[in-house]
């Protein structure tokens, strides 16, 4: 009988180069490797699905799901202005799901047993591949050859030149861990870790330091239709082109480094270095366009959401009912949010300096305005003020004859 053939997350880099051999000898399977174009900016996706053949899979596929991770991925994070903790947002939480995705697709269509997947056992992305192929392919099992190997990066390139393996060294590998997506760029490990110690400027790959950030600010319009970002200056873009041209904008000026300690599914504290000069200022513009368009209470429920939502994709819950449900809350809560943005770009800031919306705007100038053309009916107020303050004025008066002091 045939053995068994898994379908590996393959990233083209060293971990998951010298898995295809491991699985081989440690798990007794064929290897299918496929590598997903998420806009991480790879040129020869060529190269790496040779590599993946060069390094014994039985099958080696690239996938450009590059549209498809901006409109399904990115877009309903945007809608939902998903922060984890408040700052992050979300660049490799988004991109899992949809690699996971892949991976039960071409393991159904190959007939595998199995994914497998190159992260270790101390970080998110195990959890978000396993609970991912769970519950998208629950007859599907996963392998963890890297988290079940335990080896360093040495000790594998020793294993990979015993066996002629064309592991990909290069020149100068970086000394940080990076993930990188078109929605921003991850890095941890090596000095990183010193919690105290500034992020050394070759961290950085997607923006400029502030300090050489131009001196004159430029200014970009971006339009929104159903909270969906669809032009930008004027020009229809792809998503996926829009996001690009965005992020290198906004890059340029310095803007959506974030440097932050993080709280792990798995409990460790880790520190975290962030590029993510498109997602901030799309976030922020968007933001900025609920603000004109969305109903109060609407808004305010629409905030405590978000922070959930980020909360369960951060957290690997992406194809679960929970956070379906609430993508049907945020599509529907979006249906108003349309009009244009003018955002500023300067010094490491991206800052709304203007907002408009031809059918969805909220903000009326005759009820706002304190110039003449007020509509605004000033007498109503009085009345409104005594009712609104009586549960105070009453609570107030009974803690005065308590002799309470405020
Ligand atoms: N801490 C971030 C997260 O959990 C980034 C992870 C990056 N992954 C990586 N394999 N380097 O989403």
């Amino acid at each position: 009988m045939a053995r068994p053939t898994v379908v590996l997350a393959y990233s083209g880099g060293l971990d998951t180069s010298v898995a295809i051999r491991w699985l081989q000898e440690n798990r007794d399977v064929d290897v299918i490797a496929l590598a997903v174009d998420v806009g991480q900016g790879v040129d020869d996706l060529d190269a790496i699905r040779q590599r993946g053949l060069d390094c014994g899979a039985v099958e080696s596929h690239v996938v450009d799901a590059r549209e498809e991770f901006a409109r399904e991925f990115v877009v309903p994070a945007l809608r939902a202005n998903a922060l984890y903790m408040g700052k992050y947002p979300l660049v490799s939480a988004l991109s899992r799901p949809l690699i996971v995705k892949h991976l039960v697709r071409v393991a159904r269509e190959r007939g595998a047993s199995g994914v497998a997947h190159g992260c270790t056992g101390k970080g998110n992305d195990q959890v978000r591949f396993e609970v991912g192929t769970m519950t998208l392919g629950p007859e599907l099992e996963t392998l963890a050859p890297i988290r079940d190997w335990g080896l360093t990066r040495d000790a594998a390139i020793d294993w990979a030149r015993e066996r002629d393996i064309p592991i990909p060294i290069k020149a100068k590998s970086s000394p940080y861990s990076i993930d990188e997506n078109a929605w921003g760029r991850t890095a941890e490990c090596g000095i990183l870790e010193d919690p105290w110690a500034a992020p050394p400027e070759d961290v950085y790959e997607r923006t400029v330091a502030v300090a050489d950030a131009p001196d004159a600010p430029e200014e970009l319009v971006l339009r929104f239709v159903a909270g969906v970002p669809v032009a930008l200056d004027g020009t229809e873009l792809p998503l996926h082109d829009l996001l690009r041209e965005v992020d290198a904008r906004a890059g340029r000026h310095g803007v959506g480094r974030i440097d932050m300690i993080e709280d792990r599914l798995v409990g460790i504290k880790s520190r975290e270095i962030y590029e993510v000069p498109g997602a901030i200022t799309l976030i922020t513009a968007h933001r900025d366009l609920e603000d004109l368009t969305l109903e109060k209470e609407l808004a305010e429920f629409k905030r405590t959401v978000e922070a959930r939502y980020a909360q369960l994709v951060y957290n690997g819950q992406w194809w679960g009912p929970l956070k379906r449900a609430l993508d049907a809350f945020v599509a529907d809560a979006s249906r108003a949010v349309n009009g244009e943005v003018r955002v500023r770009l300067f010094k490491g800031h991206a800052t709304v300096v203007g907002r408009r919306s031809e059918d969805s705007a909220l903000y009326d100038l005759s009820l706002a305005t304190y110039d003449t053309g007020d509509l605004f009916d000033q007498s109503l107020a009085e009345g409104f003020v005594q009712l609104y303050g009586l549960p105070l004025r009453t609570w107030a008066a009974t803690a005065q004859k308590r002799g309470e002091g405020l």
